[in-house]
């Protein structure tokens, strides 16, 4: 897949329930920083990891044509999610767009990464009842034994800034403890839900040492800038972001701003009808 090789051409088109596909655009910038991204926040309608894969996949649709609208030449699903749901039919809808996902991206990261071939995958409800991650890893390691459970407070928790100390902690031990117990435990943890990589101090403090974290997000803009053959990484930052919200720009740019990593203002966020 060629989707051109500079950013002289149209924008990239990135789209997320709300925040959380922030860092999955911060490791994009990372890797593409000549690059022009047009972001875009479900925020009138998140969460979508509690709704039904019918209603994710007809607002994907909804995201995917915005941003078609606003002329990006393709295409990231930023939200677990969504990829879980809605990537067959937004293939299906648009089918000349190049458009990925951070399921596979992220599944072929642990598999390579997994000696054992035993991996825990975490997410949001829908994601995880969906078994999106099961299948992928099985379709690349059929032999992979994977085991994975919801875990829906983290979103919230990350939404809340409360990502370590003890609350954090104590979540994230009735979540995973089951997990990783027993005597076969999985060598590798898929952080499936954008949210989660803002709680990796307390996941790392509760999964038993060596236990590899895999972060869908760092995967996805590996695989993006070596399937679409895009810039390398190091040359200057040249490149801007477009910030399109359903919703609440003042939020979007103060939770956004810590998953970014960078400060995003208000008056930045343009907020948008579907
Ligand atoms: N972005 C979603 C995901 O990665 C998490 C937030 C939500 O439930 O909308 O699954």
């Amino acid at each position: 897949m060629n989707a051109g090789s500079r950013s002289s051409v149209a924008p990239i088109g990135v789209f997320d329930s709300g925040v959380g596909g922030l860092t999955v655009l911060r490791a994009l910038r990372a890797h593409m920083p000549g690059e022009n991204f047009i972001y875009l926040g479900d925020t009138a309608r998140l969460p979508y990891g509690t709704k039904s894969p019918q209603t994710v996949t007809r607002y994907s649709l909804q995201c995917a044509q915005r941003l078609i609208d606003c002329g990006v030449r393709s295409l990231v699903v930023a939200c677990n999610t969504a990829s879980a749901s809605a990537l067959p039919a937004l293939r299906q809808a648009h089918p000349d767009l190049p458009i990925i996902g951070v399921i596979e991206p992220g599944a072929a990261e642990a598999v390579r990464v997994s000696a054992s071939r035993h991996i825990a995958v975490i997410g949001t409800h829908a994601t995880i009842a969906g078994r999106a991650y099961e299948q992928a890893i099985q379709r690349i390691a059929p032999d992979a034994r994977v085991v994975a459970r919801a875990c829906s407070l983290f979103v919230a928790l990350a939404e809340e800034g409360w990502v370590d100390g003890l609350i954090a902690e104590a979540v994230a031990r009735r979540y995973l403890e089951e997990l990783f117990c027993g005597p076969m435990v999985p060598d590798t943890l898929v952080l499936g839900c954008t949210h989660f990589p803002q709680l990796l101090s307390a996941i790392r403090a509760v999964v038993p040492a060596g236990v590899q974290l895999i972060d869908a997000a760092a995967a996805t803009a590996q695989t993006l800038r070596r399937d679409w053959r895009l810039p390398v990484a190091g040359e200057p930052a040249q490149g801007s972001v477009r910030w399109l919200a359903t919703d609440g720009a003042a939020r979007f740019a103060q939770v956004g701003s810590r998953f970014l990593g960078q400060l995003l203002r208000e008056d930045q966020v343009e907020i948008v009808d579907l």
